[in-house]
């Protein structure tokens, strides 16, 4: 850690919390009181702010508009029964966020300061964090450029804020996957592994074509020759084949994620083999025929643990077991919550304490 971040505080003179409802927690649309902001300028970070969540002012003309000079975070807070709050793993984010910003050319921001930025803001907001289960304050840091310059340069100003916001879960029910074999996500020398925001906006005309076909989640295989598998949506993609844990190996196509770690870390913890490599769709599709597919989810902090009811390639559609009799699946997403929730020992140190 470096020394204490300095933070100018507003805090909102109305508070919206009486008002929320929290019986009705649709995902991304509930905003906490406040928000954190920061500049990039003369290189370096300055002007941290947190003040009532609101629009803001910009140029019409900034960079991020334009050419795309954006990316995001995603990150949760927990309140345990007793009232404590814990952040999931915001160093692996911190570090990823990084990445991002190498990736796209904009500056980076020092691990302990995007956390105490993370950190301070959760605390003053302290009392939006649900309590319920299946709810979590949902964490949005991002940054983006912001010179009205029309070149296409790297920007040398920069905006970073951290909005805050009730959830509930972003699934309501087990997914109807399609596997994707004319778009692309990603491709390598690409940016796939950047939480890029370009990277969402070219997967909406996918996703939404597979919408129209009744599919809830779209399954990315490889640029190349469409046989491999990527990764989902919103999620990495994981799978239990002939009882070994499978997931595609992260490379420049692919997001690391955190949850896909943390599975990764509890399968090992539990004696289960796990493979990270590259998996092909030909051999889920003949495990989802013999049965030997015994378990697929989707794996992220906002989709959490998502249950893959059914496998769609080239117009045929595999049926996977009941995902209420997937004992890997129910086991990870209860053992995680355990864990969120502060109900048992955070035996690898995940949670992080406000
Ligand atoms: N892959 C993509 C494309 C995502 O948007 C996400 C969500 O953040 C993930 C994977 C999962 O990453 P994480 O578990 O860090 O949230
Ligand atoms: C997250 O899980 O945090 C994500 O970023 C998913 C988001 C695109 C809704």
């Amino acid at each position: 850690m470096t020394e204490t971040l300095d933070i100018k505080i507003t805090q909102t003179p109305t508070s919206r919390l009486a008002e929320t409802d929290f019986n009705n927690l649709p995902f991304g649309k509930v905003f906490s009181d406040h928000m954190l902001t920061a500049d990039y300028e003369d290189g370096e970070w300055k002007n941290f702010e947190i003040l009532p969540y609101g629009p803001i002012e910009l140029s019409p003309a900034i960079s991020a508009l334009h050419y795309g000079q954006a990316f995001f975070e995603g990150i949760k807070a927990y309140k345990h029964a007793d009232g404590k709050v814990s952040i999931f793993r915001p160093d692996k984010n911190a570090i990823r966020f990084n990445k991002s910003a190498d990736r796209l050319c904009m500056p980076q921001l020092p691990e302990d300061i995007f956390i105490q930025s993370i950190a301070a803001l959760v605390d003053i907001d302290r009392d939006w964090i649900p309590g319920k289960a299946n709810h979590a304050l949902y964490i949005r840091p991002f940054m983006f450029a912001t010179d009205p310059f029309l070149g296409v340069t790297p920007s040398a100003n920069y905006k970073y804020i951290v909005l805050i916001g009730p959830v509930g879960p972003y699934f309501s029910k087990p997914l109807r996957v399609k596997i994707e074999t004319h778009y692309t996500r990603a491709a390598e020398g690409g940016m796939g592994y950047a939480k890029a925001a370009g990277n969402y906006g070219s997967s909406m005309l996918p996703a939404r074509k597979a919408a129209e076909e009744g599919f809830d989640q779209l399954i990315w295989t490889d640029a190349k020759e469409h046989k491999y598998i990527e990764e989902m949506g919103a999620a990495n993609a994981m799978f239990l084949l002939d009882g070994k844990l499978i997931t595609a190996e992260t490379k420049d196509t692919i997001l690391d994620g955190v949850t896909r770690d943390t599975v990764i870390a509890l399968a090992k913890d539990w004696g289960i083999t796990v493979e990270e490599r590259k998996v092909s769709v030909a051999e889920l599709i003949e495990g989802a025929k013999n049965g030997k597919l015994t378990d697929a989810f989707g794996a992220g902090t906002a989709a959490t643990i998502a249950s893959v009811a059914s496998i769609s390639y080239n117009d045929e559609e595999y049926f996977l077991s009941d995902p209420q009799t997937r004992e890997f699946s129910k086991k990870v997403l209860a053992t995680l919550d355990d864990i969120k929730y502060g109900r048992s020992e955070d035996a690898h140190g995940w949670n992080y304490m406000v």
